[in-house]
């Protein structure tokens, strides 16, 4: 396949960003011109950002699903579309060619219609890096429902308020998944987030770990048993097919829980041109991707980089997309590079916190590995320090490959400010510029632009791109207030941010009550009040520190009462509160127990102070004048651990 929007100079990229900001509605409409279309659109963009509203190529009609499959089949039909690596080394690696892809996604569609979901319907999805994870996304978005992928490691807990907050009827689960020498029992906790709900209608369970699961009569079903079905009816003569529904530009196609500074995690809607758009632009021209590399992006689907960049940008580029089951330490710390060397990986995009944490597992899980293969390595999900980037740069990219280090968000859709790989430089721990299409601003907290280089503020985009978000299901208000309202006619990030002198970026981190802990999103407030929820707990302030492998630890402050426990005993309870609450990735790393919070007379905590403590920069505290009570502070300080 070739892609026209490649840039493939430094010199084009120039000009590329010139025309997307001289005339965005033409530069876009070159780019949609390379996807098919039931009815090309009326107008590239219309916008407010007032309420917000953003529609690109209104009353275009398509469906994404054949710009992922079908438009690849006459060329590519046998090639890989996937190439999934099972958690286990020994259990055998699946090709999936894109004929294969195409067959299973008309069955996943049969299936859902012959279970009755509906264009439009939500469908919740919990289930392990699996194939089937990609035919069940795929299905849906090829029938129009909207999927609602729950990544594996939330509770019971988390699972319900999703499901109650996009009233989803359906469920796509597995019986249980791997995750290195752990196995994850994701229906059965799928059984206690239905406990009391109504709502869902019915359960779709497929096979991985074979682990005994209790199935509802009339609720539940197997995967294997309605894809059988679904097969003969999708299959005639040799020949398959189910018709993809046409779906408007601006209708939805998922919906991703994210975390805000509040304490209920919000619904990302993105719709189905817009991201389709973005997600494979920026594809291909951040990777650098050719047809037939081998992109290996290490994220699990149930994240917006799994969304983007194994499923919807890889194969609507026609590429070969490696989806791996397990986890880069099992059975030992050389997993990634073993794959990369079993299947001639071509690209690999992972997180700082991963190589921060095989780093230090030593070099001797490197060495061995033929690593040749690699011609780009990419990084997302928290800034990537300079030790950790030198030691990818050197020891996996061998000094040949360029390193993207891609800013962007699960509200941005797809990669906002990166270098292209071997295209425009890149710079250590720098996101470095701009893709075309996205103007950055730095603004200070009155909301003035801040001109020039050598500076920093807060990060804000100033101009619509096809993959922003364009609702949080259920709450139009609330993307208002959360995105819009800081700062008029801005998106604003909630990243603080610096420009260098050459006009770089360098994301500093987040500047709201969000945590990014091994790159994943958490909000302070949940974790508080998961904590609360413990009994014995009366009040807690939770702040973000500096943690060497986890990019950001969760320290938690806590004000206990409980007698009848020593807090010994506590600490390990409220962790498992938490993990019920929440899951485990939001357990924090240290709890203090604290007789009081620092609080402003008007009854604010201050967690600039409790971050200084969290930190260690116990002289650098600054006034605590403005404290209901200042000896608070002291107390804390004795107590660190
Ligand atoms: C937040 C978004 C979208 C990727 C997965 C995380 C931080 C992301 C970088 C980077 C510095 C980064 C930001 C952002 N972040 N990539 N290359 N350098 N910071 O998605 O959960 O929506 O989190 O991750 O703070 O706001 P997310």
């Amino acid at each position: 396949m070739t892609y026209p929007y490649q840039i493939k100079t430094l010199q084009q990229y120039h000009e590329a960003f010139k025309q997307s900001e001289e005339n965005p509605e033409m530069f876009w409409d070159n780019v949609a011109e390379n996807f098919v279309w039931h009815k090309k659109w009326d107008k590239v963009l219309d916008w407010n950002f007032t309420e917000p509203k953003v529609v690109w190529f209104k009353g275009g009609k398509l469906n994404i699903t054949e710009n992922c499959i079908d438009r690849h089949l006459a060329t590519r039909g046998d090639e890989p579309a996937l190439i999934w690596e099972p958690n286990n080394p020994n259990e055998e690696t699946r090709v999936v060619t894109y004929n294969r892809l195409h067959k299973r996604v008309c069955q996943v569609a049969q299936m859902l219609t012959n279970l009755g979901v509906k264009k439009g319907d939500r469908v919740c999805i919990y289930m392990g890096m699996v194939p089937e994870l990609t035919y069940a996304v795929l299905g849906c978005a090829r029938i129009g429902a909207i999927h609602s992928v729950i990544f594996g490691g939330f509770s019971a807990q988390s699972i319900a308020d999703r499901l109650e907050d996009a009233k989803a009827e359906y469920i796509i689960t597995c019986d249980g998944a791997y995750r290195g020498n752990k196995e994850i029992p994701l229906k059965s906790v799928i059984d206690d987030a239905l406990l009391g709900n109504k709502v869902v209608k019915k359960v779709i369970v497929y096979t991985r770990t074979s682990t005994p699961i209790s199935m509802i009569k009339d609720r539940d079903f197997w995967w294997e048993d309605e894809m059988e079905h679904a097969e003969k009816q999708v299959e005639k003569n040799g020949v398959v097919s189910f018709p993809a529904v046409s779906m408007d530009a601006e209708d939805p196609l998922f919906i991703l829980y994210t975390s805000g500074s509040t304490g209920k995690p919000k619904g990302v809607v993105h719709t189905v041109a817009g991201y389709m758009v973005w997600s494979t632009y920026t594809f291909v021209n951040v990777f650098q991707y050719k047809t037939g590399q081998i992109h290996f992006c290490t994220a699990d689907i149930g994240w917006i980089t799994g969304h983007s960049y194994i499923v919807y940008g890889p194969l609507s580029a026609g590429g070969t997309s490696l989806m791996f089951e397990g986890i880069p330490t099992w059975p030992d710390a050389g997993r990634f590079w073993e794959i990369v060397d079993k299947h001639k990986v071509d690209i690999l995009y992972t997180a700082p916190t991963a190589i921060r944490s095989l780093m230090g597992f030593g070099l001797d899980y490197v060495k061995g590995k033929d690593l040749s293969s690699l011609k780009v390595l990419g990084s997302v999900g928290e800034p990537i320090n300079e030790e950790a980037w030198q030691w990818y740069y050197k020891n996996i990219g061998k000094e040949r490959c360029p390193i993207v280090d891609t800013w962007w968000q699960t509200e941005t859709g797809g990669i906002m400010i990166s270098n292209l790989a071997g295209v425009t430089p890149h710079k250590p721990a720098h996101a470095t510029l701009p893709l075309p299409g996205i103007h950055p601003i730095l603004v200070d907290e009155n909301g003035n632009e801040i001109t020039g280089n050598s500076v920093s503020g807060n990060l804000c985009i100033k101009h619509p791109w096809p993959g922003i978000i364009r609702t949080t299901y259920g709450d139009h208000e609330r993307c208002r207030t959360n995105y819009f309202a800081t700062y008029p006619n801005l998106y604003f990030t909630g990243d603080g941010c610096m420009r260098d002198e050459d006009g770089n970026y360098r994301i500093t981190g987040r500047v709201d009550d969000v945590l990014n802990v091994s790159g994943h999103r958490i909000g302070t407030a949940e974790v508080e009040n998961a904590i609360n929820m413990h009994s014995g707990v009366v009040e807690s302030a939770v702040v973000g520190y500096t943690h060497d492998i986890k990019g950001q630890g969760i320290y938690a402050y806590v004000i206990y009462e409980g007698s009848h426990h020593e807090q010994n005993l506590t600490r390990p309870d409220i962790l498992q509160t938490v993990s019920r609450i929440i899951g485990p990735i939001a357990k924090p790393d240290k709890i203090q127990f604290v007789t009081g919070l620092p609080k402003t007379r008007s009854g604010k905590i201050m967690r600039r102070i409790l971050r200084k403590i969290a930190e260690g920069e116990m002289g650098n505290i600054g006034d605590t004048s403005t404290l209901l009570d200042p000896n608070v502070v002291e107390e804390i300080i004795k107590g660190v651990i």
